[in-house]
């Protein structure tokens, strides 16, 4: 879909349809009055006898019967003024859009970025306008057979601005092209089924992107050499090799900042197997090495003078004759040992390996890493928020606001003294697991990361918000490539 602004009258743009944004207070903004007038004052009236009531997401559409040189009117309710936010507008530009989609519109027009919100520019609200439009759109259909006359495609999104607002206009809509297009490969690799998506296949996609930035794959035989035992212990029930990718971009001269990423292609728990109802969904388990990969993709095509290290253990999590067993102990790549109170557990195992690599060999100047760790914090916040724990104040304070700011919110939990005692090992220097069974498990898989990490570091655990089992606004059901936004913006904003 191409997506372009114009300056010209909405009342003179021939287009399938054009979307309208009306309040619930019934005030028609001045941009869409002309509009009005066209339809002998149609909107207006539906608006006066409460036919449309413009609660949050309502929707009417005016077939304009040549009234107008559009065909269909599209009206969205914004609800209450004050309560309007860059949020609001992603939701009601792909809520829309996926609706003209359905009725078979190609070419929009949405008036939907001059909706006035309180501290919020036209190229802020052009970019949300484009942001929601672009991922709203997304689906995941490559494995249907639709017939070509049946596949229903939106050809281009006419966005309204003034005149001496067109070029920053222009640059809100690249800049939301260039960052959705790297959210929608991290959705599209985590849709990918696991017989597909394996860590082979991941490098693969790695590798493409090695004109932008450095990619250095380790496989098993240099896995073995650096004694990273962990990721090869989580894999060895697997036939699939283990690959531990490293990224690197930018200025050499600076210390990076090091994105560390859960990749475990599927995890079926291993010998303390997932039962039927909870490994469906595992090929969503390496949404966080994805998402590594999805930062690195923005972050170079937007070329941001920034120096970052990215790492992708890469594995599956199987059962077999050869897998790892709960009570083996693992000696990993920074000497610590520890005990295997679960395989289910295999995410923290193998980032003990990755993080503790990018600690000794980078020395970043902070350490964050993404993982669908647990099941516990997706009870805890749903798919709302991530959970975010780490070492260092100021990190945590930082991504908390790049979170707010572009609505990929996380929320902290403590990681108090008592909480890292709980996986405290008797027999080994850490345990998989904690202690007492599943209390706070989100924050024990945080306090076993953190025997693996020396400098700054934050934790994201990304269970709940990177895979939905439902669509929910602008994010699909399945991969919603989640934190992409969050770290470009974390990355844009760093002193
Ligand atoms: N990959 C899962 C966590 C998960 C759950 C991700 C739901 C996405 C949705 C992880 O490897 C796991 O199985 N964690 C266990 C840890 C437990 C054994 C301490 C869990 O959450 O039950
Ligand atoms: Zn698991
Ligand atoms: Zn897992």
């Amino acid at each position: 879909m191409e997506i372009i602004c114009s300056t010209e009258q909405p009342e003179k743009m021939v287009c399938d349809a054009i979307v309208v944004g009306i309040s619930q207070d019934g005030v028609l903004a001045d941009s869409i009055k002309n509009v009005d007038a066209a339809l002998d004052g149609y909107a207006s009236k539906l608006i006066k006898n409460k036919e449309f009531i413009a609660e949050f997401g309502s929707l009417k559409s005016i077939t304009t019967l040549g009234k107008l040189p559009c065909k269909l009117v599209l009206l969205v309710g914004l609800g209450k003024k004050d309560a309007l936010s860059l949020e609001s507008l992603r939701k009601l530009q792909a809520l829309s859009i996926k609706v003209l989609r359905e009725a078979n519109a190609k070419e929009i027009v949405s008036a939907l970025s001059l909706v006035q919100i309180s501290n919020t520019t036209i190229s802020q609200r052009t970019n949300a306008v484009s942001e929601g439009a672009i991922l709203g759109l997304y689906d995941f259909k490559q494995f249907k057979n639709i017939e070509k006359d049946k596949q229903k495609n939106v050809n281009r999104l006419v966005l309204l601005c003034g005149e001496s607002e067109k070029k920053d206009c222009e640059a809100a809509i690249k800049n939301a092209q260039t960052i959705c297009s790297a959210v929608t490969m991290v959705r599209h690799l985590v849709d990918l089924p696991s017989n597909i998506a394996t860590p082979a296949y991941v490098v693969e996609q790695s590798e493409k992107l090695k004109s932008s930035f450095d990619v250095k794959v380790l496989g098993k035989n240099e896995l073995e050499k650096l004694g990273c035992l962990a990721l090869l212990a989580v894999s060895q029930g697997s036939v699939l090799e283990p690959k531990l990718v490293i990224l690197e971009y930018g200025d050499k001269k600076q210390k990076p900042i090091a994105f560390v990423g859960k990749g475990v292609t599927f995890d079926s728990g291993g010998v303390n197997l997932k039962p039927t109802g909870y490994c469906e969904t595992m090929k969503c388990d390496m949404a966080g090495a994805a998402t590594v990969l999805g930062i690195f993709k923005a972050v170079s095509d937007l070329k941001l003078p920034v120096h970052i290290v990215g790492a992708m253990p890469l594995c599956e999590n199987m059962i077999s004759g050869s897998s790892y067993r709960p009570g083996d102990i693992i000696k990993g790549f920074n000497g610590k040992t520890m005990e295997i109170a679960n395989t289910d557990a295999e995410g923290r195992v193998i980032l003990s390996d990755a993080l503790s690599y990018v600690d000794k060999n980078y020395s970043p100047k902070a350490i964050i890493d993404l993982a669908t760790l647990t099941g516990a914090c997706v009870s805890a916040l749903g798919s709302h928020a991530a959970g975010l724990m780490g070492s260092d104040a100021q990190l945590l304070k930082d991504i908390e606001e790049a979170g707010t700011a572009v609505h990929e919110r996380v929320w902290q939990l403590p990681m108090w003294e008592e909480y890292l005692d709980m996986v405290k090992s008797d027999i080994a220097d850490v345990r998989n697991t904690g202690k007492p069974d599943r209390h706070a498990g989100a924050i024990t898989g945080a306090a076993f990361l953190k025997n693996f990490v020396t400098v700054p570091w934050a934790h994201l655990d990304v269970a709940g918000t990177a895979y939905l089992d439902e669509p929910f606004w602008y994010m699909p059901k399945g991969g919603t490539g989640w934190g992409v936004r969050l770290f470009v913006e974390y990355l844009r904003t760093l002193k």
